[in-house]
Order: structure tokens, then sequence, then C-alpha cells
């Protein structure tokens, strides 16, 4: 569109040389607030939150694979370079949306042990212990090498053993450990605790300083076992028999039965819509896409974007919208193979109508009083997220976790890779505050089998019936509400997608009562959400988003400057 003063200048035509050049800057002027600029490319990309892992997969991309292809390769990548979320020992979910319309969703999330119970962690008194978070009793059986070779096998183009080769070598020769993973490494408390991972990731205390090579010879071990053998190996193989012995050794739950039993769930993606965006995102026993898609049903209309990004009144009719949501979480969701989870309920117009209806555009409500939890107390988490689209227009998006940062913290011997810590995830004892200071209730609760509640959204949006966005981040329970913010910062706000990327971010999850903002918001817009009722907190940041956006011919990569991501195309 042309602005007055575009048009102005061109009919005056004083000096027809300068026109190119104002031209030039006037598209600026009249184009949404844009500064950071994505990386843009024409064919394919890759987003992950570590360029070696971005490597790999653009290299898979680039000699043929597909997305998927690219998506197992970064996956064991991941496991190597960035040890604090990418695994084997953990699991998550892939949303796939191909070329042709077809799409799908693998759930290769974790499952309870097989003799796992309601109150196994609880001590004699009913207290809460701290065994979901630490130790070989944290974990539920993996899930990952599963699911990315059932993704394999049913989307894949090259020949597995290829796409692990990156990994390997990353393993066996060694990478440069960046400033950021330096750090991690030595600021976990839980790594130290645990034999095998001090001795890999601390070297027994003497830190890995930036620049210095990590060697994982176990690990690359274990990679060339599945390079050869696929899931086998790991579900009922050499590494599925050193697992089970190191559980039994160590009063660990997951034996080599559970092994064998575990399977990846091919899922239908939930779908919705959002101002004529189609959407594609995570099912239950993800509590990420309800979410998204329910907070969207109560902004849309509301008018809330009428005062812009970042002001007061935008971020608390939000936060209002994510109150509702979360109260409505800690209910309903759960595994859906467990629970009967009412989505199409919590999903519903009408109802939807009447939360939107309770918001009181001026005033918070506060939450009720229901066992606050203490965000404060919990460690820096870690999860990924990756986002692929191949020359084809095949898309993938995938999330996936030990839970904590480095999980449990146990590295089994020999194997070389860590253990999840994901049955925090369910409610060990409902009503009380897990390490998000997410309070869940029975549906959520420990049994055999069951996969625990999460809050994982890896999420592909449409316009026109063509692929539009893919996106997803880490970040626990302020995962939701990442997604929905760098989704409204485009659809909404006009951002490109590397500003809506950067966006500061806020966070309400109804319990605590609190409002989380990124310390970035200036002081006079926390002081008029606190003068609406708010109880602001401070956050340093949240979330680490991977996002790919089409436009006009161009995919545009979006990694988050909260990580050491990166994003490359060709
Ligand atoms: O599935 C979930 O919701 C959690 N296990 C995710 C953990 C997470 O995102 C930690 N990262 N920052």
């Amino acid at each position: 569109m042309e602005t007055p003063l575009k048009a102005r200048i061109v009919k005056s035509s004083v000096n027809m040389r300068w026109v190119p050049l104002l031209l030039v800057f006037l598209q600026f002027l009249g184009s949404p607030a844009t500064c950071a600029q994505p990386v843009r490319a024409r064919h394919a990309m890759v987003v992950t939150r570590e360029p070696h892992a971005t490597r790999a997969g653009l290299d898979v991309l680039r000699s043929g694979g597909n997305a998927v292809d690219a998506a197992v390769a970064v996956g064991f990548a991941l496991a190597v370079t960035h040890p604090a979320a990418g695994n084997l020992g953990g699991g998550g979910f892939l949303l796939a949306r191909f070329a042709d319309g077809r799409t799908t969703f693998i759930d290769f999330r974790e499952r309870a042990p097989g003799n796992a119970s309601r109150n196994m962690y609880l001590d004699e008194r009913g207290a809460l212990t701290h065994d979901s978070l630490a130790g070989y009793r944290a974990s539920g059986v993996p899930g990952t090498v599963a699911g990315l070779e059932y993704a394999h096998r049913k989307f894949g183009a090259k020949p597995w053993s290829e796409l692990l080769r990156p990994s390997l070598q990353l393993a066996s020769d060694g990478f440069s450990v960046s400033y950021g993973l330096a750090q991690s490494m030595r600021a976990t408390k839980v790594l130290s605790r645990f034999p095998e991972s001090n001795r890999i990731f601390l070297r027994d205390g003497r830190y890995f300083e930036p620049g210095e090579v990590l060697k994982q010879p176990e690990l690359a071990r274990t990679l060339e076992r599945i390079a050869r053998e696929g899931s086998k190996d790991f579900y009922r193989g050499e590494t599925a028999q050193l697992f089970a012995e190191a559980m039994k050794a160590n009063g660990g739950t997951i034996t080599l039965e559970d092994l064998r039993n575990y399977k990846p769930v091919e899922r239908k993606p939930l779908t919705g819509a959002y101002r004529g965006y189609q959407i594609l995102t995570a099912p239950p026993p993800s509590s990420g896409g309800v979410g998204i898609l329910q907070m969207m049903g109560v902004l849309e209309n509301s008018g809330y974007a009428k005062s812009g990004p970042g002001s007061a009144a935008a971020i608390h009719f939000v936060a209002e919208a994510m109150r509702r949501y979360y109260a409505d979480r800690s209910e309903y969701l759960a595994d859906p193979d467990f629970f009967e989870v009412p989505v199409s309920k919590l999903l519903n117009p009408r109802y939807i109508e009447t939360l939107r209806a309770s918001i009181d555009p001026e005033r918070a409500k506060p939450s009720s009083e229901v066992h606050p939890g203490d965000l404060k107390a919990y460690e820096r988490a870690e999860t990924t997220h990756y986002s692929i689209v191949d020359a084809e227009g095949n898309a993938v998006a995938v999330t996936y976790t030990l839970n904590g940062s480095y999980g449990s913290g146990v590295t089994l011997p020999g194997l070389g890779f860590l253990l999840n810590n994901e049955m925090d995830d369910f409610s060990a004892k409902p009503g009380v505050p897990n390490m998000f200071g997410l309070i869940q209730g029975e549906a959520n609760a420990i049994q055999p089998n069951k996969r625990p509640l999460s809050s994982m959204t890896p999420t592909i949006l449409l316009r026109d019936g063509s692929l539009y966005m893919v996106v997803g981040s880490p970040g626990g329970s302020r995962i939701i509400t990442t997604v929905l913010e760098v989704i409204l910062n485009v659809v909404d706000f006009g951002m490109n997608i590397q500003d809506a990327v950067n966006w500061p971010r806020f966070h309400h999850q109804w319990q605590p009562d609190k409002l989380f903002v990124e310390w970035r918001h200036s002081p006079d817009t926390k002081a008029l959400l606190q003068s609406r009722g708010h109880q602001v907190e401070d956050i340093r940041s949240m979330g680490e988003v991977s996002a790919i956006l089409v436009d006009r011919g161009w995919l545009e990569g979006a990694a988050d400057p909260r990580s050491e991501g990166n994003a490359e195309g060709y």
C-alpha cells in the first residue's frame, strides 16, 4: 500500500534521480515494524538451537533427503551437541505437514514404567520426595529412538545409517564446546551427583572451557549400534541389556520388559483456525495444542490487539486468557489413552465465549488460592525445538526433551547418554506444584505405562491452504504461551518472523497467581499491569523458539537470540 507521503513525493517529482532511493526508504516506512532480519533462502531451511545440528540437517536436505530425513539427522546430532536437552534417553513430538497436504503427529513421549505407581514419589509420611527429579527412579521409558525410526520408516527417503553419520562423527571426533554449553555444564547441579555424568561432562571437576573439544566415545558406540540395527538395539539389543542392568544395579524402575513394550503412537494433529489461518498443532498428551487454540479463540474478535504489541492493555488481556486456560489444563488434560480429554468442550465456541466475556479489560481476576507454586525454586530447565522445511515444501516441527536440564543427571554406564526426569511431569502428588510450578490433578496421576502430560507444542500454520509457519519452543509450562505469542506477533501485530521471535515475552499459568514478564518490558508497562491488579514478576528469559515462515517464495528462518541456535538454508 502506498503511504500518502510516498504518493506526494512521486507526484511532485522535482528531481527524479532520488526517486528510487526514496522508494526504498519509504517501503520501510510503509511496512510493519521490522528491524531484525531472518535468514532467507529459496529452497529449504533448518532452524535448531545448535549450529552443528543445523548443519547436519541442512547437509541431508542438500543431498536429496526430505524434511523427515533431516529431522532424524538433527535429532541424533542434538543428542551429541546439546546434551542438556537433545537426547536418546528422552522423548517428544514430531508434527509434519507434507507438500501433498497429508499431516501426521508422532507421539514418542516417554511412558511410565510398568511398575510405576501413584504414590511412588511420596515418603512414609506422604510428603513429596525429590526422586521424580533426579536419579535412576526419575525416568520414563525413553521414546526418541523409536519415534525417529517410526517417522523415518514411514516418511523418510534416505538410508537410516546415513542419517546417523553426522551424529556419530560428532560423538567420536568430538566438537568444540560453545560458550553456552561450557556455562551450562558448569552451572548444573545434577551432573556431578552421578559418576558417569561427572566423568564425561564435567571431567571430574576439570570443567570444559569454551573452544575445548568434547568427545563422547561411549555415545559413539551406542550410535553405531543404532545406525546398524535401528531401534532394535535400543529396546531389545545390547543397549537395552546394559540399560536394564544399570537400572537394576542402581535401584531404578525401568526394566527390559518396559523397553521391549515401548511404542510410539501416530496421532491426528489437532486442527483449528485463527483469523483465517489454519492451525495444525499438538493433541494430548500435549496440553499445548488445546491451549493455543482455546486462547486464540478467546482473543479472536476481542479487539485486544488494538492497543499495540507490548502495551499493558494487550498483555493484560492475553494474560487473562492464559490464566483461564491453565486452570482448565490442571483439571482436564492428560494422556488420552488413560483419560478422556474433553477437547471439543474445551474448544467449544460457546464455552470460549463465556471465557472471553469473563475478562475485564481493566482488572486482573485473582486466581483461586490453591497451593501456589514456587517457580523460583526450579533449576533452569531445557527442552529443544527444531523446524525444517525441505525443497518440496514438506514441513517438520519437532520438540523433544529430557525434561529438566540434563534430565535425571544419570548417564548410563557404557552407553554415554543421559536419561530423562520426565516422571516429574505427572502429578506426583495431585495438587502439589511440579518443577514448573504447575498444579495438576487426578487425570495426570501416575499409572503404569501412562504418558505424563506435556506442554510441548510443535505447530504449523497454513494460509490459504499453503504452508505459512513452522514454530515451537522449549520452556516447560511456558512453551504454550511462547508459541502463542510468536504467532500473535506475526498475525495480529504484523511483525516479521525474526522480530516476532525476538519480542519480549510474558506468561501467566493461573497458579501461582503471577504475571511473569521478561525483564526487558518497560518499567511503566509493568507499573500499568500492576495497577490492573497483576502481581508482576521479572524473569530473565522464556523459551527458545526455532521458527520458519514462508513469505512470497522465500523461506525465512528465525533462531532465538535467547539461545546459541541458528538458521541455515539454501
Ligand atoms: O513435556 C513438557 O512439558 C516438559 N517436559 C518440557 C520441559 C521443558 O520444556 C524444559 N525446558 N525448558
